[in-house]
């Protein structure tokens, strides 16, 4: 009998995503792409902003990716309509004698950290920074302390849920990426603002050579993971995750990141430790992916108390996609307060 349970859903709440690296959009320039389903495109004008709206023109349907970049405007390649940030069209050839109102879906749109980010619901308020609070907040803040960022691109075939459950899912850790982790231990939790936490303690290499690290990160808003990574007690760098599904089964993730600026032979080895970091945590949601594509996770799966906040992700997830604040639910106090999970690695794997 074939098995009617559903495989790893594609869909992914609204929210911020990385849709593209700074340095792929040039001025003047339009890139489309496809997140959530659907076909968009990222311009920037020759201000320099960068801005998302629908791909396809509200008149013929052309793709305005194929026109060109005019001031701040984008210009069809067919009829020549023109439009701008907020998705109007905002002028026509003179030959067009009769007033029509036009208009595409816009997407708010901010960049950031080499990123060009934007918000999935076309509802949302255009231009308002605020909107971005984590990220804004967070490799932003430039005290002199961190060198400039750098941005690791990925692309595969997995679902935006399984990346960020899998990262708070230590379990798996040591059976999938066992060479990774030696030793240490992990813990999970999460706060009544959704904000889901973990953190990972362990030794890098062997023997006389084992380096002790730390990698704490955190989701936020269902979208973004935001981590932190230390070697020996030292912040080391500072990262952000998005992972954008196209609708059909294919996610980009991009991870901008920047690293501390430290004193000797730190100095070199940072940015070295920083990228072999960004490459091995894509590679290792690369792994993790062949694994969600075979999945199928029955209603009512065990679920070990280790796991409870992995499992209160999930929840949490499913809520966002329907749209409701799960966050709500537990300030009313109409659901448990939940409570953290630990957990400690098998040593040396
Ligand atoms: S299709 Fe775009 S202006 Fe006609
Ligand atoms: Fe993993």
């Amino acid at each position: 009998m074939a098995d009617s349970r559903p495989r790893q859903q594609q869909r992914a709440p609204d929210g911020w995503y990385g849709a593209l690296t700074s340095q792929k959009l040039r001025r003047g320039r339009a890139v489309s792409f496809r997140a959530l389903g659907r076909d968009l495109v990222a311009w920037r004008g020759m201000d320099g902003v960068a801005h998302v709206i629908d791909r396809y023109c509200p008149h013929q349907g052309a793709a305005l990716d194929k026109g060109r970049v005019q001031g701040d405007r984008i210009v069809c390649p067919f009829h020549a309509w023109e439009f701008g940030s907020g998705g109007h069209c905002v002028g026509r050839p003179d030959f067009y004698k009769t007033a029509i109102s036009a208009r595409v879906g816009a997407y708010a749109t901010v960049e950031r950290d080499g990123v060009v980010w934007f918000h999935s619901d076309p509802t949302t308020a255009q231009g308002d920074e605020a909107l971005f609070p984590a990220v804004a907040s967070y490799l932003g803040t430039d005290d002199g302390a961190f060198g400039r960022t750098h941005v690791v691109r990925k692309c595969f075939r997995g679902s935006q849920m399984g990346v960020l459950e899998n990262t708070m899912d230590l379990c798996h850790l040591v059976p999938v990426h066992g060479q990774e982790l030696r030793g240490g231990s992990g813990r999970v939790t999460r706060n009544d603002t959704g904000v889901f936490a973990f953190e990972m303690n362990f030794r890098l290499g062997g023997g006389r050579f084992e380096v002790p690290m730390s990698i704490e990160m955190s989701i936020h808003d269902g979208t973004l993971l935001i981590g932190n990574f230390s070697i020996a007690g030292r912040e080391c760098s500072r990262w952000i995750a998005s992972a954008m599904p196209d609708g059909a089964g294919g996610l980009t993730v991009l991870q901008p990141y920047v690293t501390a600026k430290l004193e000797g032979w730190w100095r070199l080895a940072n940015p070295v430790l920083a990228l072999g970091m960004g490459r091995g945590i894509s590679r290792g949601l690369e792994v993790d992916a062949k694994i969600w594509s075979e999945q199928s996770r029955a209603e009512g799966h065990i679920v070990p108390p280790e796991e409870r906040v992995a499992e209160e992700f999930r929840r949490y997830y499913a809520a966002l996609l329907e749209g409701r604040d799960e966050r709500d639910e537990v300030r009313r106090g109409s659901r448990a307060e939940p409570s953290p999970a630990g957990w400690v690695a098998s040593q040396h794997v």
